[in-house]
């Protein structure tokens, strides 16, 4: 196992985090004013830190130990081995191999945010679905959820997930593009689109989604630094969304829109 070490915490790292996982990284653990990377082989990174090699022994079970309950909204997300008495919906993830434990604000805003939009029997697209958690979130709302990853590697671990909360999501392999080849309603179109990426992926796509939402879809649209969040809107605007409402936590933004 390879670590790489980067001085800060998830609060100054935060637009960084969804990078490394992006990049391969499977783990990561904030330690004495450093944020660990866990790798399983060295990869080609652009930031300042340094690779230590490990060995591999139970890091991922040491991290998975510090894991605490998430709330957002009507949901609280549990690792198996929680408890909880509380009244939230439970969602139960393996965590530690795909982004989505609910320890980011993007993760959990566009929870919170899902709860206000989805109506029973919904089509949802969870566009960059990573655990499955917001395909589940969804489902557990009382929507029918599809989840897409251009990473293959995710795949099996959100159907695991979907299993594990009794909920029948159902995952590919793609981006939006692979759309058109999929079975039968997974095609699209939907009735709302969550998408937590990142904003230059938003600008790129802000026309696909209009194509793939049906009459007065909603869009839901996080992984947004603030500083770039009027960029996002301009693009939105541009295809033909009106802003519904923004959400702020951190230093990241949640935007929710209304085709016109
Ligand atoms: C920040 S994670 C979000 C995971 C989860 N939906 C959440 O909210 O916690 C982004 C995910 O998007 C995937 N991704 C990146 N670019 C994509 C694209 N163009 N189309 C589909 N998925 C993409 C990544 O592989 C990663 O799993």
């Amino acid at each position: 196992m390879q670590v790489f070490r980067i001085k800060g915490s998830f609060t100054s790292l935060d637009e960084k985090v969804s990078a490394l996982f992006e990049l391969g990284a499977r783990g990561l653990e904030e330690k004495s004013a450093e944020v660990w990377a866990y790798f399983p082989e060295r990869v080609e990174l652009a930031l300042p830190g340094e690779w230590q090699e490990l060995p591999d022994t139970d890091w991922l079970e040491a991290w998975k130990r510090d894991l605490q309950p998430v709330k957002a909204g009507p949901f609280v997300v549990l690792a198996p081995w929680h408890s909880w008495d509380g009244d939230e919906l439970r969602i139960q993830l393996e965590p530690g191999m795909a982004f989505g434990t609910g320890h980011h604000q993007t993760t959990r805003m566009a929870l919170e945010e899902l709860a206000q939009q989805v109506k029973p029997g919904m089509r949802v697209l969870d566009l960059g679905t990573g655990s499955g958690i917001l395909a589940i979130g969804a489902e557990m709302l009382g929507a029918e959820a599809v989840g897409l990853d251009t990473d293959a590697a995710v795949i099996p671990q959100a159907e695991d997930n979907a299993r594990a909360n009794g909920v029948s999501a159902s995952f590919w392999v793609g981006g939006l593009d692979s759309l058109p080849g999929l079975s039968g309603t997974a095609q699209g179109p939907f009735d709302l689109l969550v998408a937590n990426l990142y904003a230059e992926l938003h600008l790129e796509l802000a026309q696909e989604y209009t194509r793939i939402l049906g009459t007065c879809g909603t869009a839901i649209l996080t992984g947004i630094l603030v500083e770039r969040g009027d960029l996002v809107k301009e693009a939105m605007l541009l295809a033909g969304f009106t802003l519904l409402s923004e959400r702020q936590d951190g230093d990241w933004l949640l935007q929710a829109y209304s085709k016109r």
